[in-house]
């Protein structure tokens, strides 16, 4: 790990109460570890729009009766078989279905399929995670 260094921060009295109410409710123990959550948490956003050493995860739900969309779904992620790292199927109830795919590489490939899977007819909802391979973030 590498060496702790110590700073100060001014800020005025509603948005410290503000930042500690968050830090109440997000469980954090002290102020220094949810500042330092913050400020990864934008340089994985910079990162991410950078395209390096990206990573993330795309969740779609959808109804598996919709004529061919489980097909579709599948041929689909194949065509991305170099940057997916896992699927996972969850039966939700009758109808409907999650697919969580992990994946890592390249950030055109990874918002190309997360667009190709979102537009698809039976497709209720998608969400995409964004994360980084951490390299920077040491
Ligand atoms: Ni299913």
């Amino acid at each position: 790990m590498k060496k702790l260094k110590r700073f100060g921060v001014s800020m005025n009295e509603n948005l410290l109460k503000k930042f500690d109410d968050f830090i109440k409710k997000q469980k954090y123990k002290n102020r220094s570890e949810a500042i330092r959550d913050l400020i990864r948490e934008k340089f994985v956003e910079e990162e991410w729009e950078k395209g390096k050493n990206v990573a993330g995860c795309i969740v779609i739900v959808y109804e598996h009766n919709i004529r061919e969309i489980v097909n579709k779904i599948t041929d689909i992620q194949h065509m991305f078989s170099k940057n997916i790292i896992s699927t996972q199927h969850i039966h939700m109830d009758e109808e409907n279905c999650m697919e969580i795919i992990a994946m890592k590489g390249n950030l055109k490939k990874i918002k190309e399929l997360y667009f190709t899977l979102k537009s698809l007819k039976g497709v209720k909802y998608s969400s995409i995670i964004k994360s980084t391979i951490g390299k920077t973030l040491k």
